[in-house]
């Protein structure tokens, strides 16, 4: 049996930070595994220019733990009325690694986002000349169409327009949570990919109903069927190029999650590394754990691949079931099982 793996550091290609108090609560959580994080832009108000990512960008570095050389690679949230020149200056000063594309509506933060994909074309055909990636929140919001078939019908509807529009355009289809999604990727060539997060490789929609209703278990998109999840592991597990680690880690206090209305966010920075590796193993792939957490996605967004090295050991993970904040606990996502991998280094 393995018992220990050594990989370069991994990355984690979709990362919720927040601002503020939370921000300096759970970063130390991403910086102790992750060299490198691509961070989402849902702030209230969003960071849509690239003046608000750099200054972002520095309140995450100021934020950071003394000594780590964690790197805050930055996004910008897609508006309607963002500036095709302001997006690529900030991709060529390296300031920017993606654009952030959320249909108005469809999670948190998102009321800023895209409702006439018309009035993006332009800042898509700029991303398309200089390859900077559009990362999708795949999603339609039609109040006609059910929450688990969202993800499927933005494939057809939205993803598939655009991309005949704008067939250069590089794009990362973001949590993906479907069969259906998978396949797209699969077929779409070298210029579409997806992240994977840890969770949805752990639940389908069964561990977040029944029995009753486990609010810690909600995210969006919401967990499927089984069949999707196993879809999901065998992408994961495939060292295929196209799939890559993007937790989605989202930390939401546990007052706004034990709610009426609940927010949508694991929060799993703590523990994706070892729930991967428990996964990755019981499919006899911990081989290939090194191409989904720290190759595909690096060569996805050309750059580097991490010069450090992280190991994995074969002993019992230890890790908090809270997190404390000034905004209130925030509870690190449980697997429902028991995890025998921890990161040592
Ligand atoms: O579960 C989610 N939480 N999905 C998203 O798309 C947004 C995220 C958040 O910001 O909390
Ligand atoms: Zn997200």
């Amino acid at each position: 049996m393995t018992r220990s793996l050594t990989i370069p550091r991994p990355d984690d290609w979709h990362l919720h930070l927040r601002d503020g108090a939370m921000l300096r609560a759970v970063l130390p959580e991403s910086a102790r595994h992750f060299a490198r994080a691509l961070i989402m832009p849902n702030l209230m108000p969003p960071v849509v220019t690239a003046a608000e990512a750099h200054a972002y960008r520095d309140r995450i570095l100021a934020a950071l733990p003394e000594g780590s050389s964690f790197a805050p690679l930055m996004t910008l949230y897609l508006t309607e009325e963002t500036d095709p020149e302001d997006v690529a200056r900030a991709a060529n000063e390296g300031l920017v690694q993606a654009v952030k594309l959320y249909p108005a509506g469809a999670t948190t933060n998102s009321a800023s986002g895209v409702r006439d994909f018309d009035r993006v074309r332009g800042v898509l055909e700029r991303m398309a000349e200089i390859g900077l990636p559009l990362c999708v929140h795949g999603e339609v919001t039609d109040p006609e169409v059910d929450i688990f078939d969202r993800e499927a019908a933005f494939l057809d509807r939205v993803l598939e327009p655009i991309r005949a529009a704008t067939p250069d355009l590089r794009v990362v289809l973001e949590h993906v949570t479907t069969e259906e999604g998978v396949a797209y990727v699969r077929e779409g060539g070298r210029d579409i990919a997806a992240t994977i997060t840890a969770h949805h490789l752990v639940i389908n929609r069964n561990h977040l109903l029944v029995g009753g209703i486990r609010p810690h278990y909600y995210c969006l998109p919401v967990a499927k069927r089984e069949r999707h999840r196993r879809a999901l592991v065998a992408a994961a597990t495939s060292g295929e190029e196209g799939f890559f680690l993007g937790t989605d880690s989202a930390p939401h206090p546990d007052h706004a999650k034990e709610s009426a209305c609940g927010c949508a966010g694991c929060f799993t920075a703590s523990n994706a590394l070892s729930i991967l590796a428990e996964i990755f193993e019981r499919e006899g792939a911990l081989g290939r754990l090194e191409a989904f957490a720290s190759l595909n996605g690096a060569a996805f967004y050309r750059l580097p691949v991490n010069g450090s090295r992280i190991t994995l050991t074969r002993q019992p993970s230890e890790y908090p079931a809270k997190i404390d904040t000034p905004d209130g606990p925030v509870t690190v996502f449980d697997p429902g099982f028991s995890l025998h991998w921890s990161v040592s280094a």
